[in-house]
């Protein structure tokens, strides 16, 4: 329907119309193509799952999701992420405790932890004659954590396209020492985020965000309407937690400010500067 407007246009003649009628075409094409598209579709529609059935993720499966991590960009190609495969169902009982008591790591059959690995970049350094110092600044531990991001992002995606559910799980840097000591992790390496892996048991609705508009920023930083903005997500939010029958849902700013009130894993700088991470 969006398309009827232009087709006055398209019934007239003579080279203007000729060019008129490619743009038109592209137009859309272009349209088709973002309306169309199941990788876009999978990313728009993206929720976490935290109710997984046991049943195993079968092996091809896992190997395609952990390629689809190994193929992803890393700063500067050092490839300064490790991904721990972890199935063992003691283990992954322990790291569900570790992580503040979240069942669904016990539950999910999968759950691969992204590790901040500048171990083997050292190795590479050494092989190369020299000695590795840039784990040691905050820009060190930075690249790994958002290397290790878009590792555990680009999971996520390949394991969704499969059909599986997935969650995010940076609850395990509440006890990183202790992530490091279960999964036996060598210095100059640190326990970033956990992905949860598995068939769906049961769906999850999709959580509303803040507006766009508090999101993107065209050229420059806008914050004029940001505070308004969160007063309706808010509201929002509220709404959705009682839609989900979730009266204990808080809204966002609440919820935020609970968690961002007090540096809530305190644990994560000793444990980093312990490992060789974050000298002065
Ligand atoms: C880096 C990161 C860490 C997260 N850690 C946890 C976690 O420890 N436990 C959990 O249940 N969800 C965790 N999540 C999921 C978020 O709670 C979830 O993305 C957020 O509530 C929005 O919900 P949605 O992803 O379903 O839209 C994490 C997400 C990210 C990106």
């Amino acid at each position: 329907m969006r398309f009827m407007r232009f087709w006055p246009l398209m019934i007239d003649s003579g080279p203007m119309a000729a060019v008129c009628c490619r743009r038109i075409l592209q137009k859309m094409e272009g349209l088709l193509v973002a309306d169309v598209n199941p990788t876009l579709e999978l990313l728009h529609t993206h929720r976490c799952i935290r109710s997984f059935a046991t049943d195993s993720v079968d092996e091809v499966m896992l190997d395609r999701i952990v390629e689809a991590a190994w193929r992803g960009p890393t700063s500067i190609n050092g490839q300064e992420i490790s991904l721990i495969v972890v199935r063992e169902p003691r283990a992954r009982a322990q790291l569900a405790e570790i992580a503040g008591g979240q069942p669904w790591i016990a539950v999910a059959p999968v759950f691969v932890l992204a590790v901040a690995d500048f171990y083997k970049t050292a190795k590479g350094c050494q092989i190369a004659g020299k000695t590795q110092v840039a784990h040691e600044d905050p820009e060190g531990l930075l690249v790994g954590a958002l290397d290790a991001g878009i590792a555990i992002a680009e999971m996520m995606l390949a394991a969704r396209s499969l059909g599986l559910g997935v969650v995010p799980i940076g609850g395990i840097r509440r006890d990183p020492q202790a992530v490091i000591d279960l999964l036996k992790l060598p210095p100059l390496t640190f326990p970033v985020c956990g992905l949860c892996i598995g068939h769906i048991a049961k769906d999850a609705t999709q959580k509303p965000r803040l507006p766009l508009a508090s999101f993107r920023h065209d050229e420059t930083y806008d914050a004029s309407h940001l505070a308004s903005d969160i007063e309706s997500y808010d509201k929002t939010l509220l709404e959705y937690w009682r839609r989900i029958g979730r009266p204990d849902g808080l809204p966002w700013s609440a919820n935020t400010a609970a968690k961002y009130q007090s540096r809530y894993y305190p644990d994560v700088k000793p444990v980093a500067q312990k490992q060789g991470f974050l000298k002065d």
